[in-house]
């Protein structure tokens, strides 16, 4: 202000000496006058500079020659809008980590705002809900998400609770649940939220399945033995009769607990370590074993004068080259006795079961079990390995199973990175095989003894 005041002042000053000297004391007032004049003049044309420059957006330009006070105002202004600037530019990089972190979400997530619009969305919302993230925008959500449940939801205006609705992907073969919470924010805005819960309805499903069938199982052999315990409480039997009557609750009793044992299996598969790769069993004893058991079966579930089965087993030459397997002992030996098993018990008499094992061109081996039995329909084979599934189910329980064998079978095989094939045709017969990777198949000779 002081410099303003001073220039003013010498402009004056001159301008007044000037008109002094050419024209006496009028011409210095007039030189006074006209000092003043001019250098208001300037000082209005340099304001027009700074408001020309002001009234342009972009980049502010360095305006040469202006100084004084409007160069300081121009100075500051300039400084005033650069720290704008960075502050635009921190909150827009605030704002994209944002949106990253919610695009990272494994849930999908949509911004309404108050009329119903989207915002913004996340690519797991587009796939949940079948949208383009980018061509949806602005669109109405009630006008794309169709789903009655949804439209209800929305219109109640009541979002305490989630909805559950099908996914845009969901197939007959491939269903997708989702489950969909809208959380009001702001004024009148929306956070909307999706969450695939196809697997936590699937697996409450196989819990609600596996209780039921559990105590279906259960509830039979008790009826019967409950029967009989009746019958004898009540009527006065011959010892023949009551000796028949025993033996028949003996099998009752024998079925459940079975059924206790095969449960235990499944639960002990699912909850221990992985078998490690340092416990060699030697597939000869492991075959040995199985064969012995197998004779026995077959000679237990072969009627009085029927035609034997004929069970064939590799000789000890074919298992010397890739006869060792690494694992736990108990599982190999549940699993491949599980599958002749099945074999002897489903192939009628004479009938004929083969066990053969072979090595890889890779290094591993596959393990397999042929029998001329009834065979099985294409439709139950994706379903075998499921819990208590049945192709036949009276006949399945009259020869004592439980119909966890196959989930037991699959299981163990899994745990040791092996894969069950099986192969049937109906009236021909099965062959049920196990595919072992080189990594737990060696040769028996390096093997060490069971
Ligand atoms: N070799 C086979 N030939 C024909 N059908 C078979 C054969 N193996 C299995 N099945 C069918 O598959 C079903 C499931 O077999 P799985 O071994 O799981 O149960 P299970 O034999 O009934 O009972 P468990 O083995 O628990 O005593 C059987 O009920 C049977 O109908
Ligand atoms: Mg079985």
């Amino acid at each position: 202000m002081f410099l303003l005041a001073l220039t003013l002042l010498c402009v004056q000053l001159l301008c007044g000496a000037a008109g002094a000297w050419a024209g006496g004391p009028w011409g210095a007032a007039a030189g006074v006058a006209l000092g003043s004049w001019l250098y208001w003049l300037w000082q209005g044309w340099r304001g027009l500079r700074v408001l020309a420059w002001l009234r342009q957006q972009g980049e502010p330009p360095v305006l040469h020659g202006v100084r004084g006070l409007w160069g300081e105002a121009l100075d500051r202004t300039r400084r005033l809008l650069r720290q704008h600037e960075r502050h635009v530019a921190a909150s827009d990089a605030r704002l994209q980590a944002f949106l990253q972190a919610l695009q990272a979400s494994p849930n999908g997530v949509i911004l309404l705002d108050a009329r119903g619009q989207i915002e913004w969305c996340n690519q797991t919302a587009a796939e949940h809900f079948g949208l383009d993230a980018e061509r949806d925008l602005m669109q109405s959500i009630g006008n794309l998400l169709r789903a009655p449940e949804f439209s209800a939801y929305l219109a109640a205006g009541d979002f305490r609770q989630d909805v559950q609705l099908t996914g845009s992907a969901s197939t007959s073969t491939h269903p997708v649940r989702l489950s969909v919470h809208l959380h009001p924010y702001g004024e009148g805005r929306r956070l909307m939220l999706s969450r695939d819960i196809t697997q936590v309805e699937q697996a409450d499903a196989m819990r609600r399945d596996f209780v039921a069938n559990v105590s279906h199982e259960i509830r039979t052999p008790l009826t019967v033995l409950a029967g009989f315990v009746e019958t004898l409480q009540t009527l006065p039997l011959e010892e023949d009769e009551r000796a028949r009557y025993l033996a028949l609750m003996a099998q009752q009793a024998q079925r459940m607990q079975h059924l206790v044992q095969d449960l235990l299996t499944l639960s002990r598969l699912e909850g221990s370590a992985l078998p490690g790769l340092d416990n060699w069993t030697d597939v000869r004893q492991l075959l040995a074993r199985c064969e012995q058991e197998a004779r026995t079966l077959s000679a237990q579930v072969t009627p009085a004068g029927a035609p034997p089965q004929r069970l064939t087993f590799p000789t000890a030459q074919q298992l010397a080259q890739c006869g060792a397997l690494a694992g736990n002992p108990e599982e190999l030996h549940s699993a491949l006795s599980n599958l002749i098993g099945n074999a002897v018990r489903y192939t009628p008499a004479g009938g004929s079961i083969s066990v053969d094992w072979q090595c890889l061109p890779d290094g591993g081996a596959r393990f397999a079990v042929r029998d001329s039995g009834p065979g099985i329909a294409p439709e139950h084979l994706p379903r075998l390995t499921e819990r208590f599934y049945r192709v036949d189910r009276s006949r399945s329980r009259d020869s004592g199973g439980t119909g966890l064998g196959l989930a037991i079978v699959k299981h163990s095989l899994q745990r040791h990175g092996a894969t069950l094939q099986i192969r049937s045709v109906l009236g021909q017969g099965s062959e049920f095989s196990a595919l072992f990777p080189a990594r737990r198949v060696r040769g028996a000779a390096a093997s060490e003894k069971v």
